[in-house]
């Protein structure tokens, strides 16, 4: 399962390998994980992250644990639990460790059959990335007939290429897709505070790609939007609603209203497995994660002189409160890209298509 645009790989001994995401774009570290404790721990510091990668690493994390107890399943049971909840919001992490847990339920070789599941789920993130990346960019050629446009500008928040899900990501997928296909496509990267998912992580999958982008301050889209620099917006998703609300990086609510004052249309790629039909109602519903204030407070990043280290922004003793998500009602999205095609955010459609 190696490729060059997966962020986590098993080496030959069978240990999980992951790109550590939070010295990027400055540094290269990789980090080996041998156990399952050490798979919860890169989950919810952020070692690994975004919505697709935290479920594959979770999976591997259930295989690391079937390595560790061996035939155990009750004790194997017990500790994926953990990873299952190492974050709140994006439902892959558990939608992975409950198909884990229901493979090694049934197996009579607990050890082989969780490898082979984990590898099976992260191979067909592969799939579904590729299949949105085809849906999305069948969208943007029709956006560029519809407006006649040479070149269009796409805006996107947070980072959704492939280090958030292997090996096209979702909503970079399209803009991937449409490189291939030779269109002139410029991205408008919003930044994300408060870890910059964007500036550090979109830019540089972006750079890497060759795809023109401008990484623009998070407050910057709605007056774009308002001089019509801006012809779509793409974001990810961390949990979609049987009724097609949408929970994703904060900031996502903004931008979406945004474009629904400004007609500008607001598109969300996902795979199937970010959906949860267990709820309706995203703002009531959806578990929204709080993270440390210390992301609020201090900065990563270089130096004059090319030294990374971390540098704190705001006076010692403020305070700061760090939401990590936030919900875009149904209302505001002009339909869910994903590998069954484009859907409606509704529940009417949602429900047709996938059940
Ligand atoms: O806190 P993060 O960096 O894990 O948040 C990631 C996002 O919000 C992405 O937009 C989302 O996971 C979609 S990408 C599959």
């Amino acid at each position: 399962m190696q490729g060059k645009y997966r962020p986590i790989w098993l080496n030959d001994n069978g240990d999980l390998e992951v790109l550590d995401q939070r010295y990027l774009p400055h540094e290269t570290k990789i980090r080996k994980l041998t156990t399952g404790a050490e798979a919860t721990e890169a989950i919810s510091n952020m070692t690994v992250r975004g919505a697709g990668v935290i479920g594959n690493v979770a999976a591997m994390g259930v295989y690391l644990l079937a390595r560790e107890f061996g035939d155990d399943k009750a004790r194997i049971k017990d500790e994926a639990l953990k990873i299952r909840s190492s974050r709140p919001t994006a439902v892959n992490l558990m939608w992975a460790v409950d198909r884990m847990l229901d493979i090694i339920e049934k197996s009579d070789n607990v050890l082989s059959d969780a490898k082979a599941e984990a590898i099976a789920i992260c191979d067909e993130d592969v799939k579904r990335s590729e299949t949105i990346g085809k849906v999305g960019c069948d969208i943007i050629e029709k956006i560029m007939q519809e407006k006649n446009l040479k070149k269009i500008n796409i805006l996107t928040h947070c980072n959704a290429g492939w280090l958030a899900i292997i090996d096209s990501g979702t909503a970079l997928a399209p803009i991937y897709e449409a490189k291939r296909r030779g269109i002139d496509v410029h991205v408008w990267v919003d930044e994300t505070r408060p870890r910059n998912q964007g500036a550090n992580l979109t830019s540089w999958e972006l750079l890497d790609a060759g795809i023109d982008h401008t990484i623009i301050a998070d407050n910057t889209g709605g007056h774009l939007m308002q001089h019509n620099m801006v012809d779509m917006a793409i974001t990810g998703a961390d949990r979609v609603t049987r009724c097609g609300d949408v929970a994703n990086k904060i900031g996502t609510y903004l931008k979406a209203l945004a474009a629904n004052d400004n007609s500008v249309p607001f598109y969300v790629a996902l795979p199937l497995s970010t959906f949860d039909f267990e709820s309706c109602n995203g703002m009531k519903e959806i578990d929204i994660e709080m993270r440390s204030e210390d992301e609020i407070h201090i900065m990563r990043g270089i130096d004059s002189e090319g030294k990374p280290g971390e540098l704190r922004i705001t006076p010692e003793g403020a305070k700061g409160a760090n939401y990590g998500f936030d919900v875009t009602p149904a209302r505001l999205i002009t339909g869910l890209i994903t590998e069954a095609g484009l859907i409606e955010a509704d529940e009417k459609a949602i429900k047709e298509l996938i059940c």
